[in-house]
């Protein structure tokens, strides 16, 4: 099969979170189940690895003339192709940057030209657009692909055997605004009402999400959990009564993890400052001495006997972030280590610094997005909390899994999906959940954990290597996408 997977990110070049990561390496999986396939995301800064192709085209938005260049590079089997426009530029850090406007044109362009890539963009000789081709895209910046697809050709009895699958990485973002910005999409006027929408919340207003779901020919989300929440108001965000209607179109993958790039064995991170590569067979030695380095690194005592727990994450309300502070005196009575890295609400970044300041033989608080601290964090600390309010998949609890570093999670979404609770009468589970946001019920099941971790260190090593040999790769996910494709093009 030709499949055209479109992003708004894509790592290593960019990414905000998990999208980035996704759009990152499900396609090498796909490409090695011996598909031809390509990647098109817009292009923010200089991407050395990437080629000029030489083509140009002009797209209109806004009633202005958009002139874009198309980049390539051809990495692990996949053709990469980036959208190159002054609209893009120099965002990298700050990929959803501007205001409402501003981020609604980008995507308008972005959108228009990614559609049109596989005839203008002849990769390696080859075009995408012979048959047999199939869209991914994701998230609501691209939800306008599917119907770009379908008033631009499928309308005009050209691609009838082109399919378009969305996937919803997180619903709470759908590109809403008031129904006049209908006038920005470019679209016949025939379209309008299926941008028209209406919630409690937002009276009747334009939102590009809901116009994506009800036009792509499938419909992806990211666990099992999500998208059974997806149907209910309160997991649904205003979007359930579509979703439901929609039923049909609807399958959960669970996102699978870079076991190139996450792998303990493997991982460039730990190769210095103390820091050593550790597998099954030495994770008892390994895994002891990240821990000290990471105590080392963050000036925090060594001792190989208290247990270190750790947060990564964006500081927002989605991630639970003030469960943690709420459940910080507790910790603190405790004898632990806790150490945070991420960014966010500037209230949240400030708590840390203040956390820290206030135990600082305890607690660390990095504020700031460090892919290297990400991975040593991982590698050296005991425990991972993941107390998010919904996580549509989540993939640091997989990566800490992998690295035979325990789970406690809100069991929500990909979490519940993924995290199967210990239990102690068959010695089974991989890790710690709670089934409330409540600061009450994460003391609960982390103190459960912390028990655990210290008279029954059997238990834990069990723990510990259950996770660590779990298939966590994308293949599995990438022959679930397979079978949707093909679900897709058979369904006429
Ligand atoms: C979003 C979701 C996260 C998911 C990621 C990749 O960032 O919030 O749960 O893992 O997308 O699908």
């Amino acid at each position: 099969m030709n499949i055209i997977l479109v992003s708004a990110e894509c790592a290593p070049w960019s990414k905000t979170g998990g999208l980035g990561d996704v759009a990152g390496s499900l396609p090498k999986a796909l490409a090695r189940r011996g598909h031809r396939v390509m990647v098109v995301a817009p292009m923010y800064g200089n991407y050395a690895e990437t080629q000029n192709t030489g083509v140009r085209k002009v797209y209109k938005v806004d009633g202005q003339d958009m002139e874009v260049n198309f980049f390539q590079a051809y990495i692990d089997g996949v053709d990469f192709v980036f959208i190159e426009s002054p609209v893009f530029r120099n965002l990298e850090h700050n990929i959803y940057g501007g205001n409402r406007m501003d981020i609604l044109k980008r995507m308008i362009l972005f959108c228009k030209a990614a559609v049109e890539v596989p005839w203008h963009v002849p990769c390696g000789g080859i075009c995408y657009g012979d048959g047999n081709l199939a869209f991914i895209a994701n998230d609501w910046h691209t939800a306008l692909l599917p119907v770009y697809l379908k008033a631009y050709y499928r309308d005009n009895g050209l691609m009838q055997f082109t399919r378009s699958i969305l996937v919803i990485h997180n619903i709470a973002h759908q590109g809403r605004g008031p129904v006049a910005d209908f006038i920005y999409v470019d679209l016949p006027e025939h379209y309008k009402d299926l941008f028209k929408f209406y919630d409690p919340v937002g009276g009747e207003h334009f939102n590009i999400f809901a116009a994506g779901l009800k036009t792509a020919d499938r419909v992806v989300t990211v666990s099992h959990g999500y998208s059974w929440e997806l149907k209910t108001p309160e997991g649904g965000w205003g979007l359930h009564g579509i979703i439901n209607e929609n039923d049909w179109k609807f399958r959960g993958i669970v996102n699978g993890i870079d076991t190139k790039d996450w792998n303990p064995q493997c991982d460039v991170n730990l190769t210095s400052d103390g820091y050593t590569n550790y597998s099954l067979e030495t994770l008892k030695t390994g895994k002891p001495q990240c821990k000290a380095a990471l105590q080392k690194e963050l000036g925090l005592p060594i001792r190989e006997d208290v247990p270190v727990i750790s947060f990564i994450g964006r500081l927002d309300h989605q991630k639970g972030v003030d469960l943690i502070a709420e459940a910080i005196p507790w910790m603190m009575d405790q004898d632990v280590q806790l150490i945070m890295l991420g960014t966010g609400r500037p209230d949240l970044e400030q708590m840390l610094r203040q956390f820290e300041n206030h135990h600082h033989d305890k607690i660390r608080g990095w504020v700031g997005f460090s892919v290297k601290m990400a991975h040593r964090i991982t590698a050296g600390a005991d425990i991972l909390l993941m107390p998010s309010r919904f996580e549509p998949c989540g993939l640091n609890q997989l990566y800490a899994m992998n690295y035979g570093t325990i789970p406690v999670v809100h069991a929500v979404g990909g979490l519940r999906d993924t995290v199967h609770p210990f239990d102690p009468f068959n010695e089974s589970g991989l890790g710690w959940t709670f089934d409330s946001a409540d600061a009450n019920k994460l003391i609960h099941a982390l103190g459960n954990c912390l028990l655990t971790y210290r008279e029954y260190k059997q238990s834990w090593e069990g723990l510990q290597r259950r996770g660590m040999m779990q298939d966590l790769s994308w293949d599995n996910a990438a022959q679930n996408y397979e079978e949707v494709l093909v679900a897709a093009k058979y369904q006429w």
